[in-house]
This record gives structure tokens, sequence and C-alpha cells, in this order.
């Protein structure tokens, strides 16, 4: 399987927000592109590659802020769910970050969301935290999970 990861860009929003929509229903179209235009708000796409036409499979969208990277959102489509897309957008994420000069990745994830906790934990990622009572519909705790970013060989200015 070939697997590409890019960059969304404005007319690419309408094919990738079914994924979103799927995996976060209360999140409109409209919310959905202004939050991936926003300043310093990254949001990637990971697509399959067959026969020249591109499917896509999942998102990412990050948040960029001084020293760190925010995973707000990462999502795989439904049928593809288990098939290493997660992965796949988590490397894109922490190559982003790495090349930012990030020090750290840091996100908030649901205490009962397993298949993401999952995926965070096997990534390296550590529990540094949690929010009482952060998410609503319905009430949740939110646990902080961060990584630090290696730069091995990489001479990172400031
Ligand atoms: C969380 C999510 C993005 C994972 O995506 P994915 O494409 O299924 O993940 P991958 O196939 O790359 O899985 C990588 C690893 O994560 C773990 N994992 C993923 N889903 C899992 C599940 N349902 N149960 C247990 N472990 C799971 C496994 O360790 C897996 O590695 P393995 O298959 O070799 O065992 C996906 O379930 C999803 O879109 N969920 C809805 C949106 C969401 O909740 N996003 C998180 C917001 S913070």
């Amino acid at each position: 399987m070939c697997y590409s990861v890019a960059s969304v860009q404005p007319p690419q929003l309408p094919s990738v927000y079914p994924i979103a929509q799927a995996a976060f229903p209360d999140w409109s179209f409209k919310a959905f592109s202004e939050e991936a235009q926003r300043p310093r708000y990254t949001m990637r796409m990971a697509m399959r590659c067959v026969s020249g036409e591109r499917e896509v499979l999942g998102f990412s969208l990050l948040w960029s802020a001084p020293d760190e990277v925010h995973i707000l959102n990462i999502a795989s489509a439904p049928v593809w769910r288990r098939k290493g897309i997660g992965q796949v957008l988590l490397e894109d994420a922490l190559s982003l970050a790495r090349r930012e000069g990030a020090l750290q990745m840091i996100l908030e994830v649901r205490a009962s969301n397993t298949p993401a906790i999952a995926l965070y934990t096997k990534a390296g990622f550590l529990e540094i935290g949690r929010r009482k009572r952060y998410y609503r519909a319905p009430v949740e705790d939110a646990i902080v999970f961060a990584r630090e970013i290696e730069h091995v060989g990489q001479v990172v200015e400031r």
C-alpha cells in the first residue's frame, strides 16, 4: 500500500470533512473549515494512492505554539481504522514538530478513548496530567499526554 501525507488546501476541505464528521459528529463544516485555516494551525491528510487516484483516509489538525506542537485532532476513516493510518499521521506530526524546532508535542484525550490512548502510548507519549471535567457532551476528564521531540544531529536555531 502506498500512503502519502500532505497539507490540506482549502479546496480539499470537503473531501476531508466526512472523516471529521464521522469521528466528531458535532463539528460543523463551517467550524472545521475555519479551524483548518487559522494562523499557526496545520491540517494534514493521509491518502492512499491507487492507479493515480488519491483517497483521503485520515487527517490531523495541529497547532504550533512556541516550542510545542499540539495535536488538536487526529482521525482515520472508520473503515480504515486499525490499519496504521493513525500511526502514519502521528509520525508525520512528529516530523513537522522536528522541522519547526519544537521541543515537545502535547495533546488532550478523553479518558475513555481507549484506541487513541493506545495509539499515543505506543508512540511513546506519557501521561503528564489530567484536566477534570474538561469535555462536554458527555462531561469527561481529559488526560494530557506529552512526548519530547528528539533533534538528533539537528541544530535548532532560536
Ligand atoms: C484513534 C484513531 C485515530 C486511531 O487511528 P488508527 O488508524 O485506527 O490507528 P492505527 O491503526 O495506526 O493504530 C496504531 C496503534 O494504536 C493502537 N490502537 C489503535 N486503535 C486501537 C484500538 N481500537 N484498540 C486498541 N489499540 C488500538 C494499537 O497499538 C495500534 O497498533 P497495532 O494495530 O499494531 O496494535 C482512530 O481510532 C480514530 O479515528 N478514532 C476517532 C477519532 C478520535 O477519537 N481521535 C482521537 C482524538 S484525541
